[in-house]
């Protein structure tokens, strides 16, 4: 165990009304984030993205988490495959981006599979060593839940689950709402930064002083539910905020006058408004850098379309102001003197102690 890693447990020991956050090092350290790419990133359950970004049968997009890229699969019988995107042969990758096909043939040498990653057909193959059924794709555990499709990397995965986050999301109907708009950016942050960034409440009316505040101000914010592996708050609005959409049936008043904004470990980041959702899908590059894949979708047909055009770039400034915030961060957090400061109570920053707690626990079981 590194000697980071001990300082983590000693900060995680404190008691929680004397939370303190993690040094920079945590933030800017190479070895340190190939040590947490082992012991949690590689074992962790990632969102990828919608399911209704790839609708019909044959429909896939690309993507690469840590060093794995990954070909995300509607199958003829609709189900969502996650496949490793390297061919059998030499390891050329099948496909880029997103789009749609019958099978996939490798551009290199011409070995052709199928939605399921069977391989169908390799030309001139004669070597006695040659098997083709033993040539089909990796095919990774994934899970859908609530319309996000999630990856696990690791052959020995504990199952996605998550109760209690699914009770408290329950009369959003997360799972009806529709996709509007995709978009990747790189950010020069640490992953942790953007979970942490993205799930306090403290920064909103400072750094958010256009976009944010009038709907969503940091004194309104209420720390919710927490539990293994995920932590939430409330971003309440002000009483005599207009309603922006009426969302599901079964929303209660409270749940139309907030954004309920939750993490699932390690690295996915929600806004769950009753019209509006909105994740990002964080996929580390190294200490100092991460790709951001953000998805705004809209509940039925609740909002037209120069109101979700209107959301989209409010979106865009948001997250310019939180990126700008956070590339500004990373440099000052290689500072020897970026050490441990003390966090503000549980409904400002709580949820970064749970995320550190988990980070923690997972250093100490290594599971
Ligand atoms: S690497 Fe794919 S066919 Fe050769
Ligand atoms: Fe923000």
């Amino acid at each position: 165990m590194s000697s980071l890693s001990t300082i983590l447990q000693d900060i995680a020991s404190l008691p929680s009304d004397r939370a303190m956050g993690i040094p920079g090092a945590f933030y800017t350290d190479e070895e340190y984030f190939h040590e947490e790419v082992e012991t949690i990133l590689r074992r962790g359950w990632h969102s990828l993205g919608r399911v209704d970004e790839i609708p019909n049968s044959g429909d896939f997009f690309t993507a690469q988490l840590l060093n794995e890229p990954l070909l995300i699969v509607r199958q003829s019988d609709a189900e969502i495959v996650v496949l490793a995107n390297v061919c059998r042969h030499r390891g050329m990758p099948l496909a880029e981006g997103t789009g749609s096909t019958k099978r996939f043939i490798c551009s290199y040498h011409a070995w052709t599979y199928d939605l399921d990653g069977i391989l169908l057909r390799a030309p001139r193959m004669k070597n006695a060593g040659f098997e083709s059924k033993n040539c089909g794709l990796y095919r990774h555990n994934s899970h859908i839940w609530n319309g996000f499709i999630y990856v696990n990397l690791s052959a020995e995965v504990k199952p996605f689950e998550h109760p209690s986050l699914t009770d408290l999301l329950s009369n959003y109907e997360t799972e009806k709402f529709k996709l509007a708009h995709v978009e990747e950016e790189i950010w020069n942050t640490n992953w942790k930064c953007l979970v942490e960034n993205f799930m306090e409440g403290y920064h909103l009316s400072v750094v958010h002083p256009e976009t944010l505040h009038d709907y969503t101000p940091t004194g309104l914010a209420r720390k919710l539910l927490t539990g293994y592996g995920f932590t939430s708050y409330a971003a309440n609005y002000p009483k005599n905020t207009p309603q922006r959409g009426l969302g599901g049936p079964n929303l209660t008043e409270d749940e139309r006058l907030r954004s309920t904004l939750f993490s699932i470990f390690p690295t996915q980041v929600v806004s769950q408004a009753a019209s509006l959702l909105v994740s990002l899908s964080i996929f580390p590059l190294n200490a100092g850098q991460i790709k951001v894949k953000w998805t705004l979708s809209t509940y039925s047909n609740d909002l037209d379309e120069s109101t979700i055009a209107d959301r989209v770039a409010l979106w865009q400034k948001v997250n310019q102001e939180d990126r700008e915030k956070l590339e500004r961060l990373q440099v000052s957090l290689s500072s020897y003197h970026a050490g441990s400061g003390p966090l503000a109570e549980d409904d400002y920053e709580g949820t970064i102690r749970d995320f550190q707690l988990w980070l923690a626990a997972h250093y100490q079981t290594k599971e």
